[in-house]
Formats: structure tokens, C-alpha cells, sequence
């Protein structure tokens, strides 16, 4: 539970989040056009409602995969320490793999999988994001498509949470502290 009380302020609609990823899905389209080995890993757990809409946008013949990762537990800081906490179920040697990722903050976890998953010799690896904190950037990275860049605030809803509350949020809100 987090230790003090908040009210979340609203950043990002869910309408405005559908549109983006409509159109982000044609970029993706475009850019895997006559694929048949496309996977679309999603980090856990934050990417779990980005991956599900994303995955129904796109027109292309795709696998499903997860990796979980150790989160920032109950603080709003990253740890700056990856570990993989569940790992892929399927062999990416020659595919296409296309990495799912709710914010690149710091950018160590990214850069970490990232790191994880070149060593399997996939045929390509790229990235997509639904949010990019590039103030907040320690790891040299960019994601390959982004949703949308946000300043540095901590957000939740959407799949993200906050000591594991309000991923059921249909929007991405901002966390305000109140005195009470
Ligand atoms: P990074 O390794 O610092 O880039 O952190 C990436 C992970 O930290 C994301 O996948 C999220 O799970 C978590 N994270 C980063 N920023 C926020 C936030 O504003 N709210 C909730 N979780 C966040």
C-alpha cells in the first residue's frame, strides 16, 4: 500500500491513447509488411493493456511473448538494478521481435532486455514505448516508436501502477501527494 495519501490528475485520455495506437500500428505495419516471423514481447507487468490493444490493431500475422522484470517495488524509484524475474517462453533466433515497453524512464530496464534478447540472435530488434520520460534518461536509448513523451512525473493507469494499485485505470493519470 502506498504510504501516503494522493489524487491522480488526468494526463492522457483513453480516447487520445486508442488514436495513438492506431496509428502507431499502421507505422508498424508498414515497417513489418510481408513478416512472418514477427513476436511481440511485452514487459511485465506494466505493458499489459498496451500489448493487448496494440496486438488487436495489427494487421500481421504475430506471436505473443512476455519477460518480466523485478519493478521498482513500492518506491517511485528505479532501483537502477535489472533482474529477469520470468523469461521468454519461445526461441527468438531469426525473428522479428518487437519489445513492448509502458515507460522508458531511467531506460536500465530496456537497455537491459534489450542486452538480454540481442544475445539470441534475433533477425531484428526494435522497440516501442507507450511513454518516454526523456529528462529521466540515464541509459543511452530510445525507443524506435513512442506513444507519447511525458515530463517527469510518476503516472499510473493503463497497465502502470503505483504499489501495485490503479493499473485498472482506462486513462494515464499523474500522482499528486495531499496533506490529509
Ligand atoms: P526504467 O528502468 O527506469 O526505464 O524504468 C522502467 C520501468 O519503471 C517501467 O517499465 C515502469 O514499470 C516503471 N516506471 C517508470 N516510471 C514510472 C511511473 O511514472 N509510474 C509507474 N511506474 C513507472
Amino acid at each position: 500500500m502506498p504510504q501516503q495519501k494522493y489524487v491522480i490528475d488526468k494526463l492522457i485520455s483513453a480516447k487520445s491513447i486508442a488514436a495513438r495506437i492506431e496509428e502507431l500500428s499502421h507505422e508498424i505495419e508498414r515497417e513489418y509488411a510481408g513478416t512472418q516471423k514477427l513476436v511481440v514481447v511485452g514487459l511485465l507487468r506494466g505493458s499489459f493493456i498496451f500489448i493487448a490493444d496494440l496486438v488487436r490493431e495489427l494487421d500481421l500475422p504475430v506471436e505473443v511473448d512476455f519477460v518480466e522484470t523485478s519493478s521498482y517495488g513500492n518506491s517511485m524509484e528505479s532501483s537502477r538494478e535489472v533482474r529477469i524475474l520470468k523469461d521468454l517462453r519461445g526461441d527468438i533466433e531469426r525473428r522479428d521481435v518487437l519489445v513492448v515497453e509502458d515507460i522508458v524512464d531511467t531506460g536500465h530496464t530496456l537497455s537491459h532486455v534489450l542486452h538480454l534478447l540481442g544475445s539470441r540472435r534475433p533477425h531484428n530488434l526494435r522497440t516501442i514505448a507507450l511513454l518516454d520520460k526523456p529528462s529521466r534518461r540515464e541509459a543511452d536509448i530510445r525507443a524506435d516508436w513512442i506513444g507519447f513523451e511525458i515530463p517527469d512525473a510518476f503516472v499510473v493507469g493503463y497497465g502502470i501502477d503505483y504499489a501495485q494499485r490503479d493499473r485498472n485505470l482506462p486513462y494515464i493519470g499523474k500522482v499528486r501527494f495531499t496533506d490529509d
